[in-house]
């Protein structure tokens, strides 16, 4: 069934006051609802009580303490419907639930020996009737009840006003949130935990608790975690002026989860994978997704719970500014203390990290079948829209704002936000509304009635750029097109796009690499913001020497593609010079990109040729000589230069193909690496040895600081190259490096190095082995072990599938399956899509059993053939196939039937 954002309608009833009581048991838990129910001023009297409920079931309904029996129950459609109420009443309802069968790990289930619910978006059926839908906010009292010895701390939302030993044995105690909340915001959670806790005073004085909940045992693994929401809770009050509104703020860890995390009122519930995490077991970027997961979670009390969405549609409302928020805050915690030149080299890092996840999942998503504005028009699923489109894509609309508004206007935006609809549920236009409504006190003329099609029009825009000299000395017009062709159901609905309203910062810099000052109109400066708000614009601009090359969308302004013919030659002067250094990064991608294309293109039958052509040869070895300079330029940001240096990633290579070929392009990437790194092996090797030498890789002492885990970014990806061009020194540097290793980021780029390498001996399966060995209780390493082989290019199905029937693995886990059947799928090009498509029939036969039970993930792993039109004819004939097998399955979930739905059809 599809739902349109265009029928909503306002739920007839309020609901102020719920009080849910808990008989918790495993198999059996009895659920006790009261809710008060209140007709709205214009309901008519007599109208329906519709309210949803899955899987669970009915055993009782009272209307004002007498049983009623004007009632429907249609259990298809998951409905109860009450007729004939009066217009205020108070209605109580028992029914129960099974957690342990619970696979989907949506409303109440089991993980480990503890209990947990996750409710967003509609889980709370899944444990009580209610008007399951975020606009309905109520005052939630629970009551939990449970055996002490299985379960002795029993949390739920806000204070808990009571506890009690029962005469039964049983303990009991009760919860109040003194927030209105919507039920997915709900969580009740019940087991054995060590607990971490801390007390706070929020900036204006008051004191609050913070508690960490994780399995026993686990307790020295939530430090980081502590200290990461003690930094988010002061970040949010510095820099956005919000203050933790509770007096009491905790995070559950769950080894079992669908997502990252949950943001639930003063009760988060995490998967493990972001809290938990020591030198010897995480890497950096676990310690950065932590803080920054942590972060995400946290900013949601205020931009998602205290302001949340009026309906599903409007769900960017909320992720797209948390993400935002998130954003910031960590690049604000990279640049901490650092000098203003180091600052914006290491804020700059989480730009290009974030804009090539977009450019690597979100850019795909809006020019395949589930393309989707952020804030869509239509779903089948809702489940399906946590997609990088609502999220990352959500999170540059709100950064474009940004960009126009300046971030003292935009604060004021926020305080109007806040000033207008705390404690509401509202949409998307509410918050460009509010923002607007702050411009306008400044610059009255201004207004955000264009740039707002960002919320209604789906793909990715690409953005002509062309210049030419005009008979005035040092002066260009510069003339910027956009197009956009409609994407994925677009295509049926028969629209016409508009443009969009698309800010571009640029700048240009001479032969000798220095910025030039430009002006254009008002604006006088090294970077000037223009503002595209039609079809195609023109702009004269002064003080463009006659060598200038130009760095357009600096900072990368706004989430388009750009179209731009620049000679080699500009492109080599901004990979050394531009002084913005997200422009410097991007010139080096589309150098490196070029190449990887160019000599994909040039490969036949998977061949690598010998010969050539001068052009490409000459480009690679200045790129080389460029990369020299950087390796040598120690005032760079060692995460920067890392930065610099990466290859793009796969996915956003194969989107510049006419054809999609996976194999050529991993291909041609190794074949790139070898010919670029070549010159710059002694180079490598000694920042490899220095490293050594210095003790780095075996320290006693880890630090966890951004410039700590930039300089070992850059040592592994020393090692990688040294091994993937197949080094004897490489290799043995590596082996060293695993043998020594005192914290995970050096053991395990050590062994990811070693796997890159051509030559796969006993040395290589021994360090695997003894990783394996040795952490072995931990299950999130074992997740690392997983991943490493699914993704490592020597695993094909066979592989795969004996990688399954390791006593290890466990497919009710989704954190497992990720490591081993998602990165086999997505980020195994050789295996995955091997030639005889044993690859295809293996994802559809995972998809078809993960569908059973727990669809949510199931759906994105059958997301991972959404652009089979685009590969070659005989690959998608095979990929059509495998896609047509799971579609002609009869009891396929409503997620993993849209998906693969659309992708047959659009
Ligand atoms: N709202 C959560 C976040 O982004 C994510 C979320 C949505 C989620 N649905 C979920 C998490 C289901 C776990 C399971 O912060
Ligand atoms: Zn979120």
């Amino acid at each position: 069934m599809t739902i349109q954002r265009t029928d909503y309608t306002p739920y007839p009833y309020e609901l102020p006051a719920i009080h849910l009581e808990f008989d918790l048991d495993p198999k059996c838990t009895l659920v006790h609802t009261k809710i008060d129910v209140k007709a709205k001023a214009d309901t008519m009297t007599g109208e329906a009580l519709i309210l949803d409920g899955e899987a669970i079931d009915l055993r009782g309904l009272r209307i004002d303490g007498q049983s009623w029996d004007h009632y429907e129950l249609d259990k298809d459609l998951g409905k109860l419907i009450i007729r004939s109420l009066p217009r205020a009443c108070t209605l109580e309802i028992d029914s129960s639930c099974n957690p342990s069968s619970n696979d989907a790990l949506m409303g109440l289930y089991v993980s480990g020996k503890s209990l947990f619910t996750q409710c967003e978006p509609e889980g709370f059926r899944r444990i009580s009737w209610f008007a399951d839908r975020p606009d309905v906010m109520s005052r939630f009292q629970v009551t939990l009840r449970a055996d002490p010895d299985v379960y002795p701390i029993l949390l739920s939302n806000g204070n808990r006003i009571h506890a009690e030993q029962l005469p039964d044995g049983r303990q009991s105690c009760v919860w109040e949130d003194p927030f209105l909340k919507p039920s997915y915001l709900f969580a009740l959670v019940a087991g054995q935990f060590d607990c971490r806790e801390q007390t706070v005073r929020t900036r204006s004085g008051r004191e609050v608790l913070l508690q960490i909940y994780s399995d026993p045992g686990t307790f020295d693994r939530t430090l980081w975690a502590m200290e990461s929401l003690i930094r988010a809770l002061r970040w949010d009050e510095s820099r956005f002026d919000l203050e933790l509104d509770l007096d009491r703020f905790m995070i559950v860890v769950a080894a079992d989860f669908n997502m990252g995390a949950m943001e639930n009122k003063g009760l988060n519930v995490f998967n493990a994978a972001y809290v938990l995490a020591d030198p010897e077991t995480a890497t950096d970027s676990n310690f950065e997704g932590i803080e920054a997961v942590i972060g995400h979670e946290y900013f949601h009390n205020w931009t998602g719970n205290r302001v949340t969405c009026r309906d599903w549609f409007q769900l960017s409302l909320k992720e797209g500014l948390t993400v935002f928020r998130d954003q910031e805050f960590t690049a604000d915690m990279k640049a901490e203390g650092l000098d203003p030149a180091r600052a914006a080299s290491a804020r700059s890092v989480k730009r290009i990290d974030d804009v090539a996840m977009l450019r690597a999942a979100q850019f795909p998503e809006d020019a395949g079948p589930m393309a989707h504005p952020i804030r869509p028009q239509s779903y089948e699923e809702i489940s399906n829209f946590y997609t990088a489109t609502v999220y990352e894509k959500g999170a540059e609309v709100i950064r474009m704002m940004h960009t126009l508004l300046g971030e003292e206007i935009f604060q004021l935006g926020m305080k109007e936000y806040f000033r207008r609809h705390d404690g509401q549920a509202v949409t998307c236009d509410d918050f460009v509304d509010a923002m607007q409504h702050a411009w306008q006190t400044r610059h009255p003329e201004r207004d955000l009635t264009v740039f707002a099609r960002w919320y209604s029009q789906a793909g990715t825009p690409s953005v002509k750029v062309t210049t030419e000299r005009t008979s005035e000395h040092d002066q260009i017009r510069l003339t910027l097109s956009q197009q956009c062709p409609p994407v994925g159901v677009e295509r049926n609905a028969n629209i016409e796009k508009q443009p969009f309203h698309i800010p571009v910062l640029l700048g240009a810099i001479n032969q000798q690499g220095e910025s030039l000052t430009l002006q254009c109109d008002e604006q006088h400066g090294q970077t000037l913001l223009l503002e595209l708000t039609r079809q195609s614009q023109s702009w004269l601009i002064n003080g463009w020497t006659q060598d200038a090359a130009g760095s357009f969308l600096r900072d990368f302004s706004a989430p388009v593609r750009l179209e731009i013919s620049q000679p080699q030659e500009a492109l080599h002067r901004l990979a050394r010079h531009d002084p913005n250094a997200f422009a410097r990064w991007e010139a080096t991608q589309i150098l490196l990109s070029n190449a990887v294309l160019k000599l994909a293109e040039l490969a036949d039958d998977g061949q690598a040729r010998t010969d050539l052509p001068e052009s490409l040869t000459t480009s690679i070895h200045t790129l080389s000589d460029t990369f020299s300079l950087i390796l040598q330029d120690t005032t760079l940001d060692d995460a920067y230069r890392t930065r610099l240096l990466e290859m793009p990633s796969d996915k956003y290579l194969l989107h510049q193909m006419d054809q999609m070929d996976p194999l050529a392009v991993a291909q041609a990437k190794n074949r790139l690496v070898q010919i670029l790194a070549r010159p710059l092996e002694t180079a490598l090797v000694q920042i490899v040895t220095e490293a050594q030498a210095d003790g780095d890789d075996s320290k006693d002492v880890f630090d966890p600081s951004a410039l700590a885990a930039g300089r070992r970014a850059l040592v592994n990806l020393a090692l990688d190259w040294l091994c993937q061009m197949g080094s004897t020194q490489g290799k043995a540097l590596a082996l060293a490096q695993y043998d020594r290793a005192g914290n995970m980021t050096a053991r395990l780029g050590a062994l990811l190095a070693l796997f890159r390498h051509p030559e796969h001996d006993s040395a290589v399966l021994d360090a695997s082995e003894s990783f394996y060995t040795r952490f072995q209780d931990n299950a999130l390493v074992i997740d690392k072990w997983f991943a490493l082989q699914a993704s490592a290019p020597t695993t094909d199905v066979a592989k795969a599938r004996s990688l399954m029937q390791h006593p290890a693995f466990n497919r009710r886990n989704p954190n497992r399956v990720r490591a081993l059947l998602f990165q086999f799928c997505a980020n195994n090009p050789l295996g995955f899509h091997a030639a005889d498509g044993s690859g295809y029939q293996f994802w559809a036969e995972q998809v078809i059993d993960l569908d059973r039970s727990n669809p949510e993930v199931a759906a994105r792993l059958a997301r991972v053939l959404d652009h089979w039109r685009h590969h070659r004819p005989v690959t998608q004939d095979m990929m059509q196939a495998a896609l047509q097998s799971v579609a002609d399955q009869s009891d396929l979930s409503p997620n993993t039937r849209e998906v693969v739905g659309k992708a047959l059809a659009l």
